[in-house]
């Protein structure tokens, strides 16, 4: 064991805010660089785009889809894979692909995009199938996944491109989708297709080059007054037809329809009556071009009805000069008035050739276009969509756009950020240590990351973001399974399973409640910062304030380290927190830097050390909560310098940057060469002959109780709900100090090399 932090502790310098910080963004407090092996993973070798998902909670199982592959793992470790079907296309498809122009090399594969599951608990799935789609039915069972290759038309269900957004939803049975009907891409449509095939008009005013993003029911007849059907919602961004300026403009909407509708009987036959869509904005952002919708995710909370449901979506900037991407809250209550009261808008003709949108001011048809068939209609003898008059009809055909735009709850976003595109969200609801509810945002990124995220009585504030793949692909899927309490994200090269919370990556009580994490609590007895509902005792949390005061005094202990005159040492110190400062003293009093004495981001760095650099060291931290300011010491050392100790010494060598070419600089250079070579040399002794499952140790945090904001070892472990999974990476932790070596070094080639600036262990030679 070596005295100084461990090479595990790696920090994630967050550069570009630390340049320019505007009060407005939000920043993450902690920022958990990826890891390799510390989190349950899925990738097969040689398969991609692993972005469909679907959640057999009753089964215990996770459907994944690739290109060409439908996997069943387990829902519990999505490591283990249960079984596996290949859908290939055929050299002939694949030859026809190529003659339409397409690549073959990935245009002319099959991506999986749906996966639903039918009435008979089989799954209902369907692929891009080499620009011709097609769909299957699937089941499971005695640990076999089988296709029956019942080839049915995939037309309008799933897309033909395989770059294109599209959505589905299974209600009841029925498939609802959002996607092109043809092989150009140029006809969308919005379509049910079953139990009758329903879909929209092929109309500019009703789909005008989408980009279809999501899809959610809502279960609007129940316990209705007004004998209400249920809804069926479509977010997606299109060209604003209503536009009058010269150039393309993009907006996000809201389309709903209703799931009794039938279409009419000689108007929009086949065609939705109910097909309504507004503008929905998230405004307050920087740009003068609408933000573009990305993502929703519907929030219910079952104890309350529908009309409390909100829906969480994500926007993304539409010029490429803005990185800014934001949060928005809507109350589906707002949205369905919008719908249910609020007024058309109607084209007119002007002298130009294009028509001009305006509010509608007219006289409304009865019954109210675009309605679904309630207590009222149904008096008047209408009993289905079939039944409605033509002019309710041809109203609803020549305008589906609402003339209201629909609204965030208070106004604006609920996060902002600049940096990687939000891709993805997943919203869940805890219930903290002060009895209150709290949204949790889980939001995935461009670059493989996870943003964990709150908003506190409109104060933003990112908890966390965790890096979980490598190399940094977009996130693509994001589901969350509420058995399980984990979350299950996909990209183009794997798939990964993570906890609500992974508390232990706070080590000490301070940064365990200054993370405002609604999961994770302070123990006082065990000293461990605890997943709430693993605890049977009360714990230190807060939540709002960030209050740290009720914490009691962190005991950092002291190391001692000896240097030999004109050795150079680094003493670490690694901020637990983007939002804190360290700063340093010496015999406490503030340490004034020099050339010999240079602070960096994570230590003080001591070049060519003489005996007037012998005392005590100490690295504090401040961090502003919303309390008020906490000062922690996060290191301390008694350095003394002494030139017998030199054969055995600790000293540290550290990047090239002693000034020509001293004595000390070659044995530096030298001794480093050495260090990389024996690393090296164990690496691979490892890796052939002593299959370890090793980890960065729970030891090194022990032993460094302040060494953790940058917990590299546990990007995604800790199971939100079962102990053993968090017993799993200590195992090697009880190992001696010799193993613990191997450990860390094997750890080097992979995820250390930006960190890879000083061995600090002699003792291995
Ligand atoms: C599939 O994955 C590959 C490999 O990462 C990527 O290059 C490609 O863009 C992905 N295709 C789609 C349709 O997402
Ligand atoms: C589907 O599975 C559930 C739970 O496994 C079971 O209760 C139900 O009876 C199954 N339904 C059919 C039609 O097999
Ligand atoms: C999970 O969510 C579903 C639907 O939202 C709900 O019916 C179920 O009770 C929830 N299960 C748990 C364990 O919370």
């Amino acid at each position: 064991m070596h005295p100084l932090l461990p090479l595990c502790v790696f920090w994630l310098l967050p550069l570009a805010w630390m340049l320019e910080k505007d009060s407005r963004l939000a920043y993450p407090r902690r920022s958990v660089p990826y890891h390799k092996d510390n989190c349950h993973r899925f990738h097969e070798e040689g398969v991609f785009n692993y972005s469909t998902m679907l959640l057999r909670e009753d089964v215990d199982l996770l459907l994944l889809g690739a290109r060409e592959a439908v996997y069943a793992l387990d829902l519990n470790d999505i490591s283990k894979k249960l079984a596996s079907v290949k859908w290939e296309v055929t050299q002939k498809q694949k030859y026809e692909c190529k003659n339409k122009g397409k690549d073959p090399e990935t245009e002319c594969k099959n991506y999986i995009r749906i996966l639903h599951q039918t009435a008979d608990n089989k799954t209902y799935v369907c692929g891009t199938n080499a620009f011709d789609p097609e769909c299957d039915y699937m089941s499971y069972a005695d640990g076999k996944l089988t296709l029956e290759k019942k080839r049915e038309d995939g037309k309008g269900k799933c897309p033909f491109d395989p770059f294109q957004r599209y959505a589905s939803i299974m209600v009841e049975n029925n498939l609802y989708s959002a996607t092109s009907i043809n092989f150009l891409g140029s006809e969308p449509v919005l379509m049910r297709s079953s139990p009758t095939s329903v879909r929209t008009e092929f109309k500019s005013s009703w789909l005008h080059e989408p980009n279809f993003v999501s899809m959610a029911q809502m279960p609007e007849s129940y316990m209705s007054k007004e004998g209400d059907d249920d809804k069926v919602y479509l977010f997606f961004s299109e060209t604003a037809v209503e536009c009058d300026c010269y150039n393309k403009l993009v907006v996000s909407r809201v389309a709903r329809v209703c799931k009794g509708d039938l279409g009419g009987q000689r108007t929009l036959q086949k065609k939705w009556t109910s097909f309504l869509k507004a503008r929905i904005d998230c405004p307050g952002l920087e740009s003068k071009l609408p933000y573009l919708i990305q993502d929703t995710y519907r929030l219910c909370d079952p104890l309350r009805q529908w009309k409390d449901c909100l829906f969480y979506a994500i926007f993304k900037p539409q010029s490429e000069t803005s990185d800014l991407s934001a949060v928005c809250a809507y109350r589906v209550s707002d949205i369905s008035r919008v719908f249910a009261e609020g007024k058309y808008k109607t084209s007119v003709p002007v002298e130009t050739s294009f028509d001009k949108w305006v509010m509608y001011s007219g006289d409304v048809p009865v019954p109210r276009p675009g309605a679904c068939i309630d207590n009222v209609a149904r008096k008047a003898g209408i009993t289905q969509t079939l039944d409605l008059p033509d002019r309710t009809l041809q109203f609803i055909k020549d305008r589906p756009l609402m003339d209201q735009a629909i609204q965030p709850i208070g106004g604006k976003p609920l996060l902002i950020r600049r940096g990687a595109t939000f891709t993805r969200i997943v919203v869940n609801q805890v219930q903290a240590a002060d009895g209150e509810q709290y949204s949790v945002m889980f939001i995935g990124t461009e670059r493989g990351t996870i943003l964990k995220a709150a908003n506190h009585d409109g104060e933003m504030f990112i908890i966390e973001e965790v890096q979980l793949f490598e190399p940094p692909e977009p996130i693509k899927i994001l589901k969350f399974s509420n058995v399980t309490g984990q979350l299950y994200a996909g990209s183009d090269y794997g798939a990964a399973q993570i906890p609500l919370a992974t508390c232990r990556r706070s080590s000490s009580c301070m940064d365990c409640v200054l993370a405002r994490d609604p999961y994770c609590g302070w123990d006082t007895v065990d000293r461990k910062c605890v997943f709430l509902s693993d605890s049977p005792r009360g714990l230190i949390q807060s939540v709002k304030a960030g209050d740290a005061s009720l914490c009691p005094d962190a005991d950092v202990k002291s190391m001692n380290l000896t240097i030999w005159p004109q050795g150079n040492q680094k003493l670490h110190c690694s901020s637990p927190s983007n939002l804190a400062k360290t700063s340093w003293e010496r015999d406490g009093r503030p340490l004034t830097p020099s050339t010999r004495l240079q602070v960096l981001e994570d230590g003080l760095l001591i070049l060519n050390a003489t005996d007037s650099d012998a005392g005590w060291y100490r690295c504090l931290s401040v961090e502003h909560s919303r309390a008020t300011m906490y000062t922690t010491t996060v290191a301390d050392y008694w350095v003394s310098v002494d030139p017998a100790g030199s054969k055995d010494t600790r000293a540290t060598i550290v990047e090239a940057r002693v000034d020509g070419p001293s004595v000390g600089g070659l044995q530096a250079a030298v001794a480093f060469l050495v260090v990389s070579l024996l690393a090296l040399l164990t690496w691979n002794f490892y890796k052939g002959h002593l299959p370890l499952p090793w980890t960065c140790t729970k030891k090194n945090v022990e032993q460094y109780p302040e060494s953790h904001g940058q917990v590299g070892l546990d990007t995604c472990q800790e199971a939100a709900r079962s102990a053993p999974a968090e017993d799993k990476p200590l195992v090697a932790g009880a190992n001696n100090g010799r193993d613990n070596h191997l450990l860390e070094e094997n750890d080097v080639p992979n995820a250390l090399l930006p960190s890879l600036q000083y061995i600090d262990d002699e003792s291995e030679i």
